[in-house]
C-alpha cells in the first residue's frame, strides 16, 4: 500500500490560492494588532484622574500583549511565504479610539477598547472558520490569540458595568 499523497497541507503547491488568502487575512490582524498597540498606549498615557489608574495600567500590560499578537501574525505570515508589510500600507480604522476631548473621560477609552476587542474578536473567528480543515496550525495559533482577545474584552466589560451602576456612564 503506497497510495498516500503525501499531502504538505497549507504548504502543499495546490494550496497557493488558499495560502495567498490565508497571508492576506493574516495581515489586516497583524495592522490590528499593531493599531491597538498605538490606541493602548496613547491612552494609558493620556487618562487622567484616581479613577483611571486601573484602566491605565491594564492597558500598559495589554500593549505589550497586543504587540506579541503582532509579532506572531507576522512569524506566521513569513512562514506562509508572505511578506509582512511596511508602515505604507497602514491604514488607521479606529476612529473609536481617538482621544478624547476631556482626559478624565475614562468610559470614553473602555468603549473604545471594547469595540476594538470585538474587532479583533470577529476577525479572528473568522480566521478560526476560514482555516478548518486548511491550515490547523494557523487556526490553533489564532484560537489562542482569539482567548486573549476574549479576556480583553471581558475585563473592560467589567470596567464598564462598574461606571454604568454609578451612573457615570
Ligand atoms: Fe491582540
Ligand atoms: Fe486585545
Amino acid at each position: 500500500m503506497n497510495t498516500s499523497t503525501n499531502s504538505k497541507g497549507i504548504f502543499d503547491g495546490a494550496s497557493a490560492e488558499e495560502r495567498r488568502h490565508l497571508v492576506e487575512l493574516l495581515a489586516e490582524a497583524y495592522w490590528m494588532e499593531i493599531e491597538t498597540v498605538m490606541s493602548y498606549l496613547a491612552a494609558s498615557v493620556n487618562l487622567d484622574g484616581v479613577r483611571a489608574q486601573e484602566v491605565k495600567q491594564s492597558l500598559e500590560e495589554d500593549v505589550e500583549e497586543e504587540l506579541g499578537h503582532a509579532r506572531r501574525f507576522a512569524s506566521r505570515i513569513k512562514e506562509l511565504y508572505g511578506v509582512v508589510p511596511g508602515s505604507r500600507d497602514f491604514s488607521a480604522e479606529q476612529t473609536f479610539l481617538q482621544p478624547p476631548e476631556h482626559q478624565t473621560d475614562i468610559v470614553h477609552i473602555i468603549r473604545g477598547v471594547i469595540e476594538a476587542e470585538t474587532g479583533a474578536i470577529e476577525h479572528y473567528t473568522r480566521i478560526v472558520e476560514e482555516t478548518e480543515g486548511v491550515d490547523p496550525v494557523t487556526q490553533d495559533m489564532v484560537i489562542g490569540i482569539l482567548r486573549d482577545e476574549q479576556g480583553h474584552r471581558r475585563l473592560f466589560e467589567g470596567y464598564l458595568r462598574e461606571f454604568e451602576a454609578e451612573g457615570t456612564a
